[in-house]
């Protein structure tokens, strides 16, 4: 699957903008700047089909890629603080929720939280509302390149618990580096093991 070509499709700015709801989808989500461009130009192995950057507020739409004919990823903008004018902020958020909230062909959201930092209250605002929908979903630690020893243990262990109180989440945590390539094939494995259901 990650083998094959992966095509940017578009960008959504508003949810009138989605594509049809013909296909599976899984999602990147997560805070401002947590990394979530970046995971996906790693999984694909694409250096920049997803734009990153160290500006928080660098994704301002739900950015649509193929994955042949299945499945496609989606880039969304993050939650929290974001560089960027405060209406504009305000719509892509709608946007981001309405689509998490209700998007019949999403089957998991991949949740991003930093590895150094770990959950923060708007990451449980958002696995709340995704307990509401029943949207399953998955976190994924990034940045394991960056936390000291011992600092993405704990704070895994913290999320677990944390997890354990939410319906919707999957229990298993995932480890990544998209600067290192760690911890990816879990990822692909995880996205592929959705198209055999
Ligand atoms: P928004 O679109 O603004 O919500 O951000 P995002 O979640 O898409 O983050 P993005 O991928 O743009 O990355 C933000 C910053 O973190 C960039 O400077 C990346 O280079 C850096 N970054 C992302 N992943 C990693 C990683 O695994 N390790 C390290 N050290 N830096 C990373
Ligand atoms: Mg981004």
């Amino acid at each position: 699957l990650f083998a094959g070509p992966v095509d940017f499709l578009l960008s959504a700015p508003e949810l009138h903008h989605l594509p049809p709801a013909d296909r599976i989808e899984v999602c990147f989500a997560g805070r401002s700047n947590v990394g979530k461009s970046s995971l996906i130009n790693a999984l694909t192995g694409r250096k920049s089909i997803a734009r990153a950057s160290n500006t928080p507020g660098r994704t301002q739409a739900l950015n649509f890629f193929s994955m042949g004919d299945r499945l496609r990823l989606v880039d969304l903008p993050g939650y929290g603080y974001a560089e960027a004018p405060v209406k504009l902020v305000e719509q892509w958020q709608a946007t981001l929720k309405g689509y998490l909230a209700g998007r019949p062909t999403l089957r998991r959201v991949f949740l991003l939280i930093d590895g150094r930092h770990g959950a923060k209250k708007v990451d449980h605002e958002i696995m709340e509302l995704l307990d509401r929908s029943a949207v399953p979903f998955q976190a994924v630690l990034t940045k394991a390149d960056k936390p000291a020893a011992g600092t993405i243990e704990k704070v895994a262990e913290a999320l677990k618990t944390d997890l354990a109180r939410h319906p919707a989440a999957y229990p298993e945590i995932l480890t990544t580096s998209s600067q290192k390539h760690e911890g990816l094939e879990r990822v692909r494995a995880a996205v592929a093991g959705l198209l055999e259901l």
